[in-house]
């Protein structure tokens, strides 16, 4: 058989952009198939950070048929992780400071809707043969709403077109905007409709790769099934449930090159199950450098994270103060909403050096706050996947959860039962609210005062192994079983109301956007 060539469309690939997982998905699935013998190549828009992170040699490509959004090109290069990536240059679009969705001020760009179609129409002429290339994929892996359109246009395509994959990474971002994107994004006005990608008057990104891509997969199998239903689907339960078995949930896994405390360079000292002193170093990094008063007898419990409604970082603030009154001292690296971002500074203020908070994104430091915590909070009210309490894992950093979503299919609570199988990997809680997150909080200060048991549930956590080999087996069981989807119709997709957690991404207002 020859080689599998797979188009991974993306607004995210780490090193070249990141805001969250989505990025180390891209980059850990991408570079499991290359492992795996496919020949794969990322596209991305040309954010000044992918176009200073990618690697030679580097070819420039003139990108005709789209006068619509002035001069393109495509940068080909390759990863530093070696997979090929192609970059949709447009600097009116793309040249700007921020992170692939906002500006500095954390504020959406006006003009994402125009940001983003020209990133599918680049993707559909790739995938038809009319790119500046010869090469074609027979496979195309879109993520999340960015990458939506893409499958519609291809279903639509009056060609022979490759198969089409949509991965729903966060369901709560539906990529919403004006109908008078159609023509940008080169569609007809039939997909508007219900079965279309239309969302209650407007242009859904999401529900186009819902509705039209050949298959459908989530990042867990627990997020699969919970998103059928009205409490998760934020509004497309219903266009799911048309698609029935044909959404699958392939639980993500994490990059150990990466994420692992035994071959860490970022790290101050590497350590592994049976040789945990190096942790201790790490420790004492974190309290030196970041400002944490040293106490011996008191755990360090991280927070790193997007600060949003999702990762209840909102209970997080109120949390705060009983967290160090019942005996923790707390590290906290985030970027998000910027009222909590000043809640969380101001916390730190009046704990001084009990509570550190590190306001921004810092790559390097997220990973010297897990391997100096003891403990990771990683509340959230869903979590599709979640990779940061897995990463946690591995550091030995004893993950504290909620019950839900890829949460709940990878950290091991702590019971009776558990603890004493030797299984026990972390502490869970079912009620999403403060609460809930006290009580866990709480649990996981009593293990801590039990050293041999928390050192005994370090190695257990230390030895779980969440690498991509399952997911990527089961990707390429899926791009094989792909081959008859040709001859289906497309499924039609009702909308259902709009839940009330629906974080809705807005991508602006096409005609001011163009003016
Ligand atoms: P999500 O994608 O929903 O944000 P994940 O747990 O899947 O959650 O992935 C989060 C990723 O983003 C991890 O790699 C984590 O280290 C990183 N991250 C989140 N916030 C920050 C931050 N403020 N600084 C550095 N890295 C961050
Ligand atoms: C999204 C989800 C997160 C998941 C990541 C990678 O950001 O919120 O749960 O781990 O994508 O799939």
């Amino acid at each position: 058989m020859s080689r599998r060539r797979v188009l991974m469309v993306a607004s995210e690939a780490y090193p070249l952009a990141k805001a969250g997982g989505l990025a180390d998905y891209v980059s850990g699935l991408a570079k499991a198939l290359f492992r795996e013998g496919c020949d794969v190549k990322i596209l991305l828009p040309a954010y000044p950070s992918a176009l200073a992170a990618i690697k030679g040699p580097i070819s420039r490509f003139r990108v005709d048929g789209l006068d619509e959004f002035g001069a393109v090109s495509l940068i080909a290069g390759r990863t530093p992780g070696d997979v090929g990536a192609w970059l949709v240059d447009c600097p009116s679009l793309y040249a700007r400071d921020g992170d692939p969705y906002q500006d500095a001020d954390g504020k959406d760009w006006p003009d994402n809707a125009r940001r983003f179609a020209l990133l599918n129409r680049v993707g559909a002429l790739l995938a038809t043969g009319n790119g500046p290339l010869s090469w074609r994929p027979d496979l195309v892996h879109l993520n999340d709403w960015p990458t939506g359109p893409l499958a519609a246009m291809l279903k639509l395509a009056n060609a022979p077109v490759p198969r089409t994959v949509f991965v729903i990474h966060n369901m709560a971002f539906l990529g919403l905007c004006a109908a008078d994107v159609l023509p940008l994004l080169g569609l007809p006005g039939e997909v508007l409709g219900e079965s279309g990608l239309e969302f209650y008057g407007h242009v859904s990104f999401l529900k186009a790769g819902l509705s039209y891509a050949d298959r459908v997969v989530t990042v867990s199998e627990s997020y699969a099934q919970e998103i059928l239903a009205p409490e998760f689907g934020c509004g497309l339960d219903g266009a799911l449930r048309a698609r029935g078995d044909r959404i699958i949930g392939i639980r993500n896994g994490v990059d150990y090159d990466e994420w692992d405390s035994r071959v860490d360079n970022r790290i101050a000292a590497g350590y592994g199950a049976h040789d945990l002193a190096g942790k201790a170093l790490c420790r004492a990094e974190l309290e030196q450098h970041f400002g944490l008063r040293p106490r011996r007898d008191v755990p360090i419990f991280a927070y790193i994270s997007r600060l949003t409604h999702q990762k209840m970082a909102d209970v997080l603030v109120a949390a705060a103060p009983e967290i160090v009154r019942q005996g923790a001292q707390l590290a906290i690296l985030g970027r998000g909403d910027r009222d909590i971002e000043r809640a969380l500074c101001e916390l730190s203020r009046q704990f001084d050096d009990e509570v550190i908070v590190r306001p921004g994104y810092d790559e390097s430091a997220a990973h010297r706050l897990l391997a100096g915590a003891d403990a990771l909070l990683a509340p959230a009210r869903f979590e599709p996947c979640g990779l940061i309490q897995i990463y946690a894992l591995r550091y030995g950093t004893l993950p504290i959860v909620s019950r839900v979503g890829g949460l709940k299919e990878t950290v091991v609570d702590a019971d009776p039962e558990t603890l004493a199988a030797g299984t026990a990997t972390g502490f869970m809680f079912d009620d999403r609210c403060l609460a809930g997150l006290l009580g866990a909080v709480e649990r996981a200060l009593a293990v801590y005062r039990d050293r041999k048991r928390w050192r005994a549930m370090m190695r257990n956590a230390i030895g779980r192994d969440f690498s991509w080999q399952r997911a990527v087996t089961r990707y390429l069981e899926l791009y094989d079983d792909m081959a008859p989807v040709a001859a289906e119709r497309r499924v039609s997709a009702p909308v259902t109301k709009v839940g009330d957690d629906a974080n809705v991404v807005y991508l602006g207002n096409l005609a001011a956007a163009s003016d």
